[in-house]
């Protein structure tokens, strides 16, 4: 008979741990999630090298018109200057630090901090400062606009899709996203125009939980056929009063979350270099008028083999590591924002296709409000399992948790991607913790002060 048992250990030996210790090929270290060194360790070493998404474009797009939001913990602005130039600013005043917009967005001629009265323009310039004869022969030269609200060191403009990095290097955005972009850029072609607009503002909601248990979520086909049962055995019944007929945006989405785990191991589960994914199936059928229309916009566009290819490039979630997944048949974007160990903000964007029919702008509207409204039928019982996962990892004395599912069976595609062997594969989520382990153990690239 095994005699042998499992010796938690003690609550202080897990300090002795590196912070490359705590994620190994097939499990990850209960700190990762709930331990506060390790998130400020994350804001300095991802979130303060990595490509952080900020906004689109169309959410500013007059002169003057402002968005403000965060990467990592630094607030930031994205603005439409008077030149017609996209910037990304630090939403801070240099003279003591207030944030100079507080509101979400807005249009606004110049900005004036409300403090002391500091100008700026648009690109962060100084324009003036009130009673500058303070200043006379002080190091502080009032006349120089580079002495505004900073720039972003890095910002990149993928077709209207802002990103930006708070660090001077790293790598370019091209390398960074990688296979990863296939997923945006199947998101921008789907678009007959090639444009895209957000629809009004975005949903912001909470989660008390850790940023990454969200992430992790994302690939997880197995929770599905669990946490979404009762509302998808719903969404199923009320699918078949629809045949034939144009059905609501989300509700083919839901009623398919209704599967047995089987039926989620047909989907492809592609993990790529830097955390990425993407996830397949589950896009509507294009049925109706209103399809055929935007089949037809589709070919006019790119050619009928390439409209062919696009739409049969069916993603249901992309994640570009650290911050955004989008869903390419609901229109929508989600964007996520850490609020500190245990506490993550959620920004969702639905997005219309230039030149779809309007068919298209109400069923992504209306699969917006399904998935996340404040009422919504899907992300609330999500939002429970990660808090019910984030609890119980507070707890010191059982350290890991298991990310074995499939291992050692997935699949190489291509250079440095890997498909998992089927659709409930963790394949994605040993990925992302292989790519947080590299950027949490490479030398830190700080700014000069
Ligand atoms: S803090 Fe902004 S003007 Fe003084
Ligand atoms: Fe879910």
């Amino acid at each position: 008979m095994d005699t042998k048992v499992s010796t938690p250990r003690s609550y202080d030996s897990q300090y002795d741990l590196d912070v490359g210790d705590l994620v190994e090929k097939e499990r990850i270290h209960r700190r990762v999630f709930a331990d506060q060194d390790v998130f400020e360790q994350e804001m300095d070493q991802i979130f303060g090298k990595s490509w952080i998404y900020v906004g689109h474009e169309s959410q500013v797009p007059n002169p003057g018109d402002y968005f403000s939001t965060q990467v990592g913990r630094q607030p930031v602005v994205m603005t439409r200057h008077k030149n017609g130039e996209i910037y990304v600013l630090e939403n801070r005043c240099p003279h003591k630090g207030a944030l100079v917009c507080p509101d979400r967005n807005g249009t606004a001629k110049h900005f004036m901090c409300m403090y002391h009265g500091w100008r700026f323009d648009g690109d962060g310039s100084l324009i003036s400062v009130p009673v500058q004869s303070g200043y006379d022969g002080t190091e502080f030269n009032v006349k120089d606009p580079k002495n505004g609200m900073r720039q972003l060191p890095r910002v990149h403009n993928h077709h209207g899709f802002v990103f930006a990095s708070l660090s001077p290097e790293g790598l370019d955005f091209k390398t960074w996203a990688g296979e990863g972009l296939r997923g945006l850029d199947n998101l921008i072609d789907r678009s007959p125009s090639g444009e895209l607009e957000v629809i009004g503002n975005c949903y912001r909601t909470v989660q008390n939980s850790n940023w990454k248990i969200f992430l992790d979520n994302m690939s997880d086909g197995m929770h599905t056929s669990f946490v979404h049962h009762q509302m998808a055995r719903a969404a199923q019944r009320t699918l078949e009063k629809f045949k034939g007929r144009a059905r609501p945006g989300g509700l083919d989405v839901a009623a398919m979350l209704a599967g047995e785990p089987d039926q989620m191991a047909k989907i492809d589960l592609v993990a790529h270099p830097h955390g990425h994914f993407d996830m397949a199936a589950f896009a509507p059928e294009l049925t109706g008028e209103d399809g055929e229309h935007y089949k037809a916009a589709l070919i006019a566009r790119h050619g009928a083999d390439k409209a062919a290819a696009v739409l049969k490039q069916n993603f249901h979630n992309v994640m570009m590591f650290p911050t955004l997944v989008m869903q390419q048949s609901l229109q929508q974007m989600r964007v996520l924002r850490p609020i500190s160990v245990d506490k993550t903000a959620l920004e969702i964007w639905v997005f219309r296709f230039k030149g779809a029919p309007d068919s298209f702008t109400r069923r992504a509207i209306t699969g917006g409000n399904l998935a996340n409204s404040p009422s919504n039928v899907v992300a609330a019982d999500d939002f429970e399992a990660y808090f019910r996962v984030h609890q119980g990892l507070k707890g010191p004395q059982s350290e890991w948790i298991s990310l074995h599912r499939e291992a050692n069976r997935d699949v190489q595609v291509g250079e440095g991607s890997f498909k998992g062997a089927t659709g409930n594969s963790e394949v994605c989520m040993r990925n992302m913790y292989k790519a947080w382990r590299e950027y949490m153990t490479a030398e830190t690239t700080r700014r000069e002060i």
